[in-house]
């Protein structure tokens, strides 16, 4: 039996928050630990998505191995067969396949991308590239190359996994059938990891916008390096509303909603639990102690086993994967330039 593929990468820009470790890194591990035997996981690196945005270039090929550090203190198997890490840059398929892909999609499309939008407006147009503009062509190239069915990604992601089915399928029906497997639709990679919506942390300062980490004053951004300390406050400190009563009602209490999903995503619970325990109290003190305790543990558990990270296994489990992922996109590349004509 061919297994299916799981797969998601995250950039290495800045730290980590929870917001990632939530929304893509914890699904991935989850099943990595308890489904492995059914499905091949592939958790890698962007690198070529680092600068779609300007960075500091000196600090980019360290920062790609802290990711890779943080994939493995979060709880990622190295050990398993099953479990592949790598960088796209070390596979040249991913670059090929996107400038593919790219003369099949519409200038119109990719205009439409509500984040490229976002972030057009945001920056000052010198610092628009037209790899900003390009990115979610080659987050399809990395998704088809592996014949990926599941991707976990955080809401923000949802419109470029719809583009990837698109461009697929596109494909597909142009040329003969079957070149690409055609990842889950969204809906129903929702249901396979148990949720029924995307996910999307809110920025704690200001829970009317995601918690991410191009977010400059980092206030309101729990990263996975804050000591435990300087999270607390930043729970604490949370903005929430005046209307004294804990709901969940993301529309018009979204900070303290925010809460209630933190404190059920880390401390296990469901979230139905953690709305009923907290169901008409009037002051947001004890929520937020809550949360602040269940972030505090959670970051110190996390940053001993980061302490911890033996480098030489992550070297070695890189190359052998690295090696193995090559193979397997090379033959869908070479699947697709024989179907577009060239080669024969
Ligand atoms: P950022 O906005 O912090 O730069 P990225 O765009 O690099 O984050 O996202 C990396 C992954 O983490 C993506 O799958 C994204 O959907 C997910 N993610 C990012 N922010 C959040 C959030 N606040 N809540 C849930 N998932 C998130
Ligand atoms: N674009 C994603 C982000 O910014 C990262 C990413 C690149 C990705 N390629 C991917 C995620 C393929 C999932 C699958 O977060």
């Amino acid at each position: 039996m061919i297994k299916q593929t799981i797969l998601t990468g995250l950039r290495a820009n800045n730290d980590l928050h929870i917001g990632n470790y939530l929304g893509a890194l914890l699904p991935l591990i989850d099943m990595a630990e308890n489904q492995s035997d059914k499905y091949q996981i592939n958790l890698f690196v962007p690198d070529l998505h680092s600068f779609t945005t300007p960075i500091d270039h000196t600090l980019l090929h360290d920062a790609v191995f802290e990711n890779l550090r943080v994939f493995v203190a979060a709880g990622l198997p190295l050990d398993n067969d099953n479990v592949r890490i790598y960088r796209q840059s070390y596979v040249p398929a991913h670059s090929e396949l996107a400038w593919i892909l790219e003369c099949f999609t519409g200038f119109g499309e990719m205009s439409r991308m509500t984040q490229f939008k976002d972030k057009l407006q945001s920056a000052n147009n010198e610092q628009v590239s037209v790899g900003l503009f390009n990115y979610p062509v080659l987050m399809a190239a990395d998704i088809l190359l592996y014949g990926a069915s599941y991707v976990p990604v955080g809401e923000d992601q949802r419109q470029h996994l719809e583009f990837s089915r698109d461009i697929a399928e596109r494909l597909n029906n142009r040329f003969k059938g079957g070149l690409f497997t055609i990842p889950k639709s969204v809906q129903e990679q929702y249901e396979f990891f148990g949720k029924d919506q995307g996910l999307r942390i809110k920025d704690l300062a200001d829970p009317t916008k995601k918690m991410s980490k191009s977010d400059d004053s980092g206030k309101g951004v729990i990263f996975m390096t804050d000591s435990p300390e300087v999270a607390r406050k930043k729970v604490m400190s949370a903005t929430t509303d005046s209307l004294a009563l804990v709901a969940f009602d993301k529309a018009n209490q979204p900070g303290v909603t925010n809460l209630l999903e933190l404190l059920a995503l880390l401390s296990g619970e469901s979230l139905e639990a953690v709305i009923t325990n907290y169901r008409g109290q009037t002051q947001y003190g004890p929520l937020k102690t809550a949360v602040a305790d269940v972030i505090a543990t959670f970051l110190e558990g996390f940053q001993t086993k980061l302490s911890q990270v033996d480098d030489d296994a992550i070297a070695h489990k890189l190359l052998l994967s690295e090696s193995l992922m090559s193979e397997q996109a090379n033959a869908t590349l070479l699947r697709v330039q024989q179907a577009i004509g060239l080669r024969a």
